[in-house]
């Protein structure tokens, strides 16, 4: 599934984000690819353990924690600290699929890739080109998201980044591990989810309402590993 959460950031959230990268220090993309992904990733990165990464990082975290759309869609068990990156001037992200385990270095915690995410952070009209494409069973998919607006998608797809021609990509991305493994299963949970949510909205906690919601729970916990 490939689902597109949009405003994750809040206006005032993105202009704090924008202006702590602005100020940032910028180093090599490849510091933090694989072996095939270096090869093909031409971008900037900023350093993990720097103050900038880190408090951009704290309101990337705090907005995800209170979006419940990203929570039914994702049912996040584990969130690689975001990371965020620059292309500018040609710089490219060729065709990968992510690495299926991450180790963050400094906690040495690792965690299985389920989905990956990209926060878009610049505004579409300020450059050219950087579009992320996404393979998938039904095509190739083009993403490039307004400022603040984020996608999500399962990290067994082919993707990559086109080459910016002019302006400045600004973004943050970050994997995660999901509570339920399998895509087709998370999207069965996600698409209930908002069902029942409709029929809350509609009729009130009604009797259908209230079973429907244990249905959820109960498959939830047939598929989940906690
Ligand atoms: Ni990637």
């Amino acid at each position: 599934m490939l689902l597109a959460i949009p405003d994750l950031l809040s206006p005032e959230e993105l202009s704090r984000v924008r202006a702590t990268l602005e100020a940032a220090d910028w180093a090599d993309g490849r510091l933090t690819a694989g072996t095939q992904s270096a090869a093909v990733k031409h971008n900037l990165q900023l350093p993990e353990d720097g103050q900038a990464a880190r408090s951009a990082r704290a309101i990337v975290l705090g907005a995800l924690d209170r979006s419940a759309l990203f929570f039914s869609a994702a049912l996040p068990r584990r969130v690689f600290p975001p990371l965020f990156n620059r292309y500018e001037g040609g710089m490219r992200f060729g065709n990968h699929v992510d690495n299926a385990i991450r180790t963050h270095a400094a906690s040495g915690a690792r965690l299985r890739t389920d989905l990956s995410a990209t926060l878009f952070l610049a505004d579409p009209e300020s450059y050219d080109g950087g579009e992320l494409v996404i393979d998938d069973t039904y095509g190739a998919h083009t993403v490039k998201l307004p400022a603040g607006h984020l996608v999500l998608y399962p990290s067994t797809s082919l993707h990559r980044v086109e080459p910016v021609t002019r302006g400045t990509r600004l973004a943050c991305v970050f994997w995660l591990e999901s509570l339920v493994r399998e895509d087709a299963q998370r999207a069965l949970l996600f698409d209930l989810d908002a069902a029942i949510g409709s029929l809350r909205q509609a009729h009130g906690e009604s009797a259908p309402v209230v079973s429907l919601t244990g249905i959820y729970h109960n498959l939830l916990r047939r598929w989940a590993q906690a």
